[in-house]
């Protein structure tokens, strides 16, 4: 498991995923705000890929994250679009909505960070978010991630465009352990 100061990210587990459908997926609105993607209903223990991890795939990783204090499951991140020429690559998550506004949602980013440049040796990691996403944006910059642009109603979320706006990080600019 990697450890944050109060969350571990860790293998995804089977019984992990009908609370990741329930809480994460079937929540319409938070679903088409995270994935920017048509929601559609899924039949429970169906193999859609959502939640369910390929541990062939190598460009895409999923972790669960989970409290360190008990271990219970809190949400879900991913490190995706790994390129191992350009050493760069993206990160996301999604709290369950118990675990949202406690400072989770900063450690976790610290934690993708401390994945991507210290395991994996990249040089860029890069956030893209809905440009109202205080909680993701906050989270974002508390780990030194700096604004790079804003696609312009890119995101068609529930009846509008939407802004999202495009974060990065560089190898040499991140200091794990100063979430300023
Ligand atoms: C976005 C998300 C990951 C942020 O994690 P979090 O644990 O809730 O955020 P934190 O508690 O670490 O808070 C980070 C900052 O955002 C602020 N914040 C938290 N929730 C907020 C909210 N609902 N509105 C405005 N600001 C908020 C906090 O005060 C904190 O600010 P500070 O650093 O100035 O003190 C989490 O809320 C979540 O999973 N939301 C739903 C899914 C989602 O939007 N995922 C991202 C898709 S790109």
């Amino acid at each position: 498991m990697l450890k944050g100061s109060r969350t571990g990210l860790r293998a995804r587990h089977d019984d992990d995923i009908p609370t990741l459908r329930t809480e994460l997926y079937d929540d319409v609105v938070n679903s088409a705000r995270a994935e920017v993607g048509p929601w559609r209903p899924i039949t429970p223990g169906s193999k859609d890929p959502r939640f369910v991890v390929d541990d062939t795939a190598h460009v895409d990783l999923t972790f669960s994250v989970v409290e360190l204090a008990g271990g219970a499951l809190a949400g879900t991140a991913t490190v995706w679009g790994i390129d191992n020429h350009n050493r760069s690559a993206h990160v996301g998550l999604m709290l369950l909505p118990a675990a949202r506004g406690k400072g989770y949602g900063t450690d976790v980013v610290a934690t993708l960070c401390h994945y991507g440049f210290v395991v994996r040796g990249l040089q860029r990691l890069q956030i893209e978010t809905l440009a109202d996403n205080t909680a993701m944006l906050r989270a974002a910059e508390r780990n030194g991630f700096v604004r790079e642009g804003v696609l312009r109603s890119s995101a068609w979320v529930l009846g509008a465009f939407v802004d999202e706006v495009v974060l990065g990080l560089l190898a040499q600019d991140w200091q794990p352990n100063a979430q300023a």
